[in-house]
């Protein structure tokens, strides 16, 4: 089975956006150093409108070769007449109210979201699955997430998007690793204790 990584950034108190859910004000930390990171590690996470213009498009995919995203994360690119902001990657859109997808590339999930994310996950692939989120449809998977990898922001904001739209219920997740960044970012990647 390959793994399905939320990845995801928040805010020192676990926030991934304000109370709608944006999430610009963690997005002045990613500087020259955290930009390489992101660069090296985990290019295919950068969306395709983001990368054209820095004439980084043709990086090739290390981890995931497939992103799954909540309609209402979608819709910020969508409203843009952006409909397949992860181009090099198999994008799939969960939503019971778009009718057609927007783009060939993208195929939306209407139906049984978990059965498909394991129909997804038991495919032969040398790489994983990006989970984009946002908040509910991390909730809704979060039985089948196999890896955290948490960008935190050094900023607290007392209230905003939860990382997961979901119940009390405790998760327990090993620490893997830990990177450090000059601005005050982390990135922690734990993995599921099954
Ligand atoms: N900080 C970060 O790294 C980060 C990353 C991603 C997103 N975000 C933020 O997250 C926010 C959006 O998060 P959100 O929690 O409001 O929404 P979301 O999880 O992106 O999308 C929710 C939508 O997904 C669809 N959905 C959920 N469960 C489903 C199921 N079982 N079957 C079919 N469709 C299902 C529904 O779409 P329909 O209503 O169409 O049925 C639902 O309204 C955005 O504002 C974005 O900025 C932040």
């Amino acid at each position: 089975m390959r793994k399905l990584t939320y990845f995801i950034a928040c805010s020192i108190d676990g926030f991934i956006g304000d109370p709608e859910g944006d999430a610009s004000a963690m997005m002045r930390f990613v500087d020259e150093e955290f930009f390489a990171f992101l660069k090296a590690e985990y290019p295919e996470t950068l969306p395709t409108h983001g990368r054209r213009p820095l004439g980084i498009d043709d990086l090739p995919n290390r981890r995931f070769d497939t992103v799954v995203q909540g309609r209402a994360s979608y819709d910020i690119v969508l409203k843009d007449g952006i409909t397949s902001p992860y181009a090099h990657l198999r994008e799939y859109v969960a939503s019971r109210t778009l009718s057609e997808s927007p783009d060939p590339n993208v195929e939306i999930i209407a139906d049984d979201l978990v059965g498909r994310v394991r129909e997804l996950k038991a495919e032969d692939s040398g790489l994983g699955i990006y989970l984009c989120g946002g908040s509910v449809l991390a909730g809704e998977l979060l039985d089948e997430i196999d890896e955290l990898v948490i960008k935190t922001y050094p900023i607290v904001q007392g209230s905003g998007m939860p990382m997961f739209g979901a119940g009390f219920s405790v998760t327990e997740f090993a620490l893997e690793s830990v990177r450090t960044f000059k601005n005050g970012v982390l990135v922690r990647t734990y993995s599921r204790q099954r």
